[in-house]
């Protein structure tokens, strides 16, 4: 008989999203007020969390619940590589086009390549300076220009989505940590006027990043604050065992218990690591429906799944400065979980005071993750024990 398709997904959009009822929950709020009112659905909805932990995925549920509502989406993949508002932009013109709304008259196109360009004039810097409160000074009309030409452009847009029948507008921005303050300063400040005339404006926004991105979007403009903040966490047993067994059932293969049971010990409810490890051990297996996968099959795909990991952990390791490298070793030399900053500078030979850049930095690139009280954490399982054996 043929193999049956490896139905696991490390690494990409999984084919059936397990749990996070309580996060979808959330999203389905701002649609429905989008719905039943016309009008804004609330604050910018940021989740935040680490690397492989669910980000880009929930917003790609949340993106299909919407347009099962009727909703147009415009999705952004924020980078540092280009700058941002002009791809909000082009991807309004697609989501418009894709629904088949942009009107033919009316200089529609036209617009948009307009207002691309005016978001991406270096005016911005000038407004969002000034819209953080510094100096008290009144904005000039040149750093306006982006804020106004981005407000009026989500509002024309998702006015004409209501018109011609849709439900309303949901912009998605992931990895909005990557966004230039000066964009999103513009972006927030353009929300807050959307917001002062909330009752015209059918559209929700709706963001995910690493976890410095509240912090990102506050230093960017006070306001930042009012945006409503949503951690991710690691996935809960039973979230855990569904991202296993329900993508298997759907080709009637089944999972022992003590599989299950294996799986779960070693992957901590981190996402990415059940699908890594799902993956291989389907591999391993190689099913037909009906077979059931046991802790032998498990065993046989571990190599490959390490394999996998290890260049993951590789490629963390090799996007660290050499300072940064430091850090990460002297804190996999503690052999905890959660290390103090007084661990980590002592085994750098170095003032504790004088590690919070390279601190900042692993932070920001989702390396590891502050757990209160000054303590961090490496986000990847393993990574730990990958640092220490580089020294053998
Ligand atoms: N709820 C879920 N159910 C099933 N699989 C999931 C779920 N959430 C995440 N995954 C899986 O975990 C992996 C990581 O997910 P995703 O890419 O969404 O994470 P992320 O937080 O966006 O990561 P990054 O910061 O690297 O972009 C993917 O392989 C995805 O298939
Ligand atoms: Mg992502």
């Amino acid at each position: 008989m043929p193999s049956l398709t490896n139905p696991y997904t490390p690494g990409q959009v999984p084919r059936v999203f397990a749990g996070r009822a309580a996060e979808l929950r959330r999203v389905e709020d701002l649609l429905a007020r989008v719905v039943a009112f016309g009008e804004l659905g609330g604050p910018l909805l940021v989740f935040h969390a680490p690397r492989g932990i669910g980000k880009t995925s929930l917003l790609r549920t949340a993106q299909r619940r919407a347009e099962a509502l009727g909703f147009v989406v415009a999705w952004t993949a924020c980078s540092r590589q280009r700058p941002v508002l002009p791809e909000i932009v082009a991807s309004l013109r697609t989501a418009l086009e894709r629904a088949d709304v942009l009107p033919s008259g009316g200089g529609w196109r036209e617009r948009l390549d307009r207002v691309s360009v005016e978001v991406g004039i270096p005016g911005a810097r000038v407004g969002a300076t000034l819209a953080t409160g510094e100096g008290g000074a009144r904005r000039p009309d040149l750093g306006q220009a982006p804020i106004a030409a981005l407000e009026s452009l989500l509002h024309d847009t998702a006015a004409l989505v209501r018109e011609r029948g849709g439900a309303g507008l949901l912009v998605l921005l992931d990895e909005l940590h990557t966004a230039l303050p000066d964009d999103m300063a513009t972006l927030l400040n353009a929300l807050q006027y959307l917001d002062g005339a909330r009752e015209t404006n059918p559209l929700a926004v709706v963001g995910a990043g690493l976890p410095v991105t509240p912090e990102a979007l506050t230093r960017a403009a006070t306001f930042g604050e009012r945006s409503t903040y949503v951690a991710l966490d690691v996935l809960d047993d039973a979230d855990a065992r569904a991202v296993l067994t329900a993508p298997a059932a759907d080709a009637e293969v089944r999972w022992s218990d003590a599989a299950l049971g294996a799986v779960l010990a070693e992957a901590h409810g981190h996402p990415y690591l059940l699908q890594l490890m799902g993956s291989s051990t389907w591999d391993a297996a190689d099913p037909q429906p009906g077979d059931l996968l046991g802790v032998a099959d498990v065993r046989r795909g571990v190599p490959e799944a390490r394999r996998q990991l290890q260049a993951m952990h590789r490629a963390r390791w090799g996007s660290a400065t050499p300072t940064e490298q430091a850090f990460l070793h002297a804190m996999a030399a503690t052999g905890l979980d959660n290390v103090t900053r007084a661990a980590i500078a002592a085994g750098m030979g170095r003032d504790s005071r004088s590690i919070s850049a390279p601190r900042e930095r692993l932070i920001e690139k989702g390396v590891i993750e502050p757990v209160g009280h000054g303590l961090v954490r490496f986000t990847l399982p393993g990574f730990g024990a990958f640092v220490r054996a580089l020294d053998d």
